[in-house]
Formats: C-alpha cells, sequence, structure tokens
C-alpha cells in the first residue's frame, strides 16, 4: 500500500446521477402521478398545481440521497408527518405514491440495486404519513 484510501463508496445521490438524476426522477414521479389513473387518488390529496411538490420533493430528496440538504436550508427541519397531516393519507394513497415511486425510478434508468435498495427506505417514510385508517 502506498498509503492511499479506499475510495468512500458513492451515495445514493451520485448514483443517480447527482442533481439532474434527482431532478428527472421528480418530473417523472410527477409527470406520472399526473396522468395515470392508478395514481389518482394519491393526486387527489395535491392541488391543481404540481409545481410546489415538485419543487419541495427534489430539494427533499437532495439531502434524503445523501446529497446537499437543499430542503433544510430552504425550510429547515422537514417534519414530514405534520407537513402532510392536512391530506388524508391512507393505505391506498401510501401504495399510489409508492408503486408511482417505483415506476420513476425504473423509467429513470436507477440501477436495479439502487432501487431495491431506496424503496424499503420509502416505504417506512411513507408508511409514517399514514394518517387515516385504513
Ligand atoms: C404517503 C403518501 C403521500 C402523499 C399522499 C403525499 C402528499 C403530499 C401533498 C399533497 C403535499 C403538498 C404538495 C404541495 O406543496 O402542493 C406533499 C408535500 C410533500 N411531500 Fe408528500 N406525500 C406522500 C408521501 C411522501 C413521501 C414518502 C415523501 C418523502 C420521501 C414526501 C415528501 C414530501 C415533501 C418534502 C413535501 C413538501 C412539504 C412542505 O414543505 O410543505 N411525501 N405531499
Amino acid at each position: 500500500m502506498t498509503g492511499q484510501r479506499a475510495a468512500a463508496p458513492a451515495t445514493p445521490y451520485a448514483r443517480i446521477g447527482g442533481d439532474a438524476g434527482v431532478r428527472a426522477l421528480v418530473e417523472r414521479f410527477y409527470d406520472l402521478m399526473d396522468v395515470d389513473p392508478a395514481y389518482a387518488h394519491v393526486r387527489a390529496t395535491h392541488g391543481a398545481s404540481l409545481d410546489s411538490a415538485r419543487e419541495k420533493l427534489h430539494h427533499f430528496l437532495s439531502g434524503w440521497l445523501g446529497g446537499p440538504p437543499l430542503y433544510v436550508e430552504k425550510h429547515g427541519y422537514p417534519r414530514l408527518r405534520a407537513r402532510h397531516l392536512p391530506f388524508a393519507i391512507g393505505v391506498v394513497e401510501r401504495d399510489e405514491w409508492l408503486a408511482c415511486m417505483e415506476c420513476a425510478l425504473a423509467d429513470t434508468g436507477v440501477p436495479d440495486d439502487l432501487a431495491q435498495a431506496l424503496m424499503p427506505a420509502f416505504f417506512q417514510t411513507a408508511d409514517w404519513m399514514r394518517n387515516r385508517a385504513p
């Protein structure tokens, strides 16, 4: 050995393609949600425009995936559960959100092993957001 250190493992943010990759993922996610009836319930929790949701999810995922913490810089601690309380989120909305994200990950070419590692983490976050039974 010549004193070189092993390279740090790439973050999910880097593997997704940095800011442009996160942006593409979020755009695809909300484009799908907007047009595919399979996501009608989760779409209905949003207002007419998805612009603010697109921007905020992009900023949030940047930090969540190991990149720059844009959401925290702009809005402070996410308090995601509290911020979702105005929207009725049950199992149907949770599962549609997750299915839409799974599709967006595939459509934007996120490597399979990374998508499979991210989905349980998305599940935990989405499940935590449920605020009505069932
Ligand atoms: C479980 C089903 C979910 C539903 C139905 C849902 C719905 C919504 C809605 C309606 C908004 C408001 C959008 C706007 O500003 O117009 C929102 C905001 C947001 N959502 Fe979700 N969401 C879900 C899950 C998630 C998950 C899993 C994440 C993160 C991985 C997430 C991250 C965010 C963020 C960061 C915001 C912006 C919060 C703010 O600053 O007000 N959401 N969501």
